[in-house]
């Protein structure tokens, strides 16, 4: 096996995309930090897929990690970044601080404790870290604030990452409005761009997971 593929939230949506892509390449083998499975999910071989059950939101995320010791050995690695809450969308001053804590927890510290992890233990391995960031990590959307602000703030922290491990490739990726749960929950939601959301449904503009997941892969050239 020539490539271990690690994925957070891979059980549906952009994140469940991957692992239906990558699954059809027996160089890859695939991690799945997640919370669930994906029905095809269960019946993957383990040679080829394996569940680390994690829920990014607790503190635990760095001792869960460790399982990683026993699967990744001297091949290329890639972290795909794609977990990520974009609820609650209210205005600032509605937000509670657990709303707070728990953006911070899933979209931000993980991916902080992961990236870690992976250069402090698999540097001399080939590493290739993958965003999956979003338009709002530049634009500001109106009761996004927890969201935009935290697309921002791992935008930037994988700049500075890529300018402390030159050796290594680091990714800052908008995969553009996709038809997944995120956008579902998006149209229920109370914020003032939100007619536009529910158009691009109407209209059918919204890009299927599996084409960004394909189009994203080729980006990165896993093999390449
Ligand atoms: N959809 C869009 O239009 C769009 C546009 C721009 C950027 N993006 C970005 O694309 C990426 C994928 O989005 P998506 O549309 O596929 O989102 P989605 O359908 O809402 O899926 C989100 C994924 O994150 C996981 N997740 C959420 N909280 C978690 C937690 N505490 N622990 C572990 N996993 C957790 C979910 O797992 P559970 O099932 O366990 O909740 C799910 O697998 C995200 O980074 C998003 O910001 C999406």
């Amino acid at each position: 096996m020539k490539n271990t593929i690690i994925i957070t939230g891979a059980n549906r949506g952009l994140g469940e995309a991957f692992v239906d892509v990558l699954i059809k390449d027996d160089t890859c083998f695939i991690i799945s930090l997640s919370r669930s499975l994906s029905e095809n999910q269960k019946a993957y071989s383990s040679k080829r897929f394996h569940f680390l059950e994690m829920d990014l939101s607790q503190d635990n995320v760095s001792l869960k990690l460790e399982a990683l010791k026993g699967l990744i050995t001297d091949e290329s690695v890639y972290f795909i970044n794609n977990a990520s809450i974009i609820e609650p969308v209210v205005s600032i001053e509605n937000l509670d601080e657990s709303a707070m804590d728990k953006t911070l927890a899933v979209n931000v510290k993980s991916t902080m404790v992961i990236t870690n992890y992976l250069l402090k233990n698999y540097n001399t391995n080939s590493l290739t870290f993958v965003n999956i960031s979003s338009g709002a990590a530049k634009r500001a959307i109106s009761n996004w604030s927890l969201y935009c602000a935290s697309k921002a703030f791992v935008e930037m922290f994988f700049n500075v990452a890529e300018s402390e491990y030159q050796q290594h490739r680091f990714f800052n990726i908008n995969p553009g409005v996709m038809d997944t749960g995120m956008q579902k929950s998006l149209r229920q939601s109370d914020f003032p761009d939100v007619e536009n959301f529910k158009d691009l449904q109407k209209e059918n503009q919204l890009k299927q997971p599996i084409d960004v997941a394909k189009d994203i892969l080729e980006t990165i050239k896993i093999n390449g």
